[in-house]
Parts: structure tokens; sequence; C-alpha cells
């Protein structure tokens, strides 16, 4: 098993889904009239782009490769769902993403051959997705109809988690991840010669 492929396209992952998660939430300051809410949303997104560009710094720091990666994590929860339609909806499917990336990430961060500066990624963004969790927690509650859309979600959050589950030591195998470059593959293959 080549643990550096596996590692380099798990990180390459992730760096696009944060992306992609800051592009979906930047696009929903657009539709709030309420200051606090426009807020909340602008730091949540800043900080995804952020964690976006922190992965980017591992993958550097490491010597791993850029590896072009076509589908987010979120992308499979949309296959189920459809793409969300409204604040509330983004919001009820972000509240129950965050809460699967905060577990992976925990159990995640404590294998002990996780490379360092990887690790320090992980605390630090276990750490700033407490607040994401929490703003959005407390902005649901007064929602009336977040709870049948968050059991929605998380009904799709268990399907996404076993479907992928098989695929933990090879990311590259899931069907139309994305797409390893010649010279990204020369690279993860030297590099487990
Ligand atoms: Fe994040
Ligand atoms: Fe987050």
């Amino acid at each position: 098993m080549n643990t550096n492929r596996n590692l380099a396209w798990r990180l390459n992952w992730y760096r696009q889904s944060e992306l992609e998660g800051s592009l979906l939430l930047g696009r929903m300051v657009g539709l709030v009239e309420d200051q606090h809410v426009a807020h909340c949303l602008t730091t949540h997104a800043a900080e995804e782009a952020e964690h976006s560009r922190l992965w980017a710094e591992v993958i550097k720091e490491l010597e791993l490769p850029h590896i072009r990666i076509l589908r987010s994590y979120q992308s499979f929860y949309l296959n189920h769902s459809g793409p969300p339609k409204s604040l509330l909806e983004v919001l009820c499917f972000t509240q129950i993403f965050e809460r699967r990336v905060h577990a992976r990430f925990t159990s995640e961060s404590a294998d002990p051959n996780l490379p360092e500066p990887a690790h320090r990624a992980y605390e630090r963004m276990i750490e700033d997705e407490k607040d994401h969790l929490g703003w959005v927690a407390h902005w649901l509650r007064g929602q009336p109809d977040a709870v049948r859309l968050m059991q929605n979600y998380q009904k799709i959050d268990h399907e996404v988690f076993n479907q992928l589950l098989p695929y933990e030591q090879h990311l590259y195998d899931i069907p139309g991840l994305g797409k390893e470059s010649d010279i990204a593959a020369c690279q993860l293959h030297a590099a487990h010669d």
C-alpha cells in the first residue's frame, strides 16, 4: 500500500473541499439582510478559505504533489439531496457536514504516523470548527423547519460515510474523485520506491 499516495490524495481532497465550503458560504452573504448573520457567514467563509490555504501549505511542506480534485467531500451529499436552495438548507447541511468533519479530523489527527505539519493543521481546524458549529447551531434554533432538514441531511451523512469508508486507505480509487497528473504519479511512485 502506498500510504504517501493516500496522504497526498487526502490532503488535496481536503484542500479542495475547504475551498468549496468557503465559496458556498460566501455566496450566502448576498442573501441576508441581518448584519450579524452576514458577519458570521463572512467570517465562516474566510476561515474555510484559510483552511484550504493551510492544507496547501502542508502539501507543499511535505513535498506532496498537487492533485486535481474533481469532487469535494460535500459533493457526495449533494448526489442524494441536490444542491441546497436556501440559506436554511445551506446551514442545515453545513451543520451536519461539519459535525462529521469534526469527528473525522479528531480521529485522523490521533494517527501516530501523521507527519507533524499535517497534525498541526488538524489541531487548528478542530479548534476553528467549534465556532463554526456554535454559531450555526444557535441560528438554526430559531428556524421552524431546521429539525426536519437536519434529520434528512443526517441520514445522507450516514450513507455518504458508509459509501466512502471502504476507500479510507486508497482514496484514489473513489470513482471520479480526481486526476493524478503524470508528474504527480511519477513523484508519488519515486517516493514509494
Ligand atoms: Fe474548515
Ligand atoms: Fe468549518
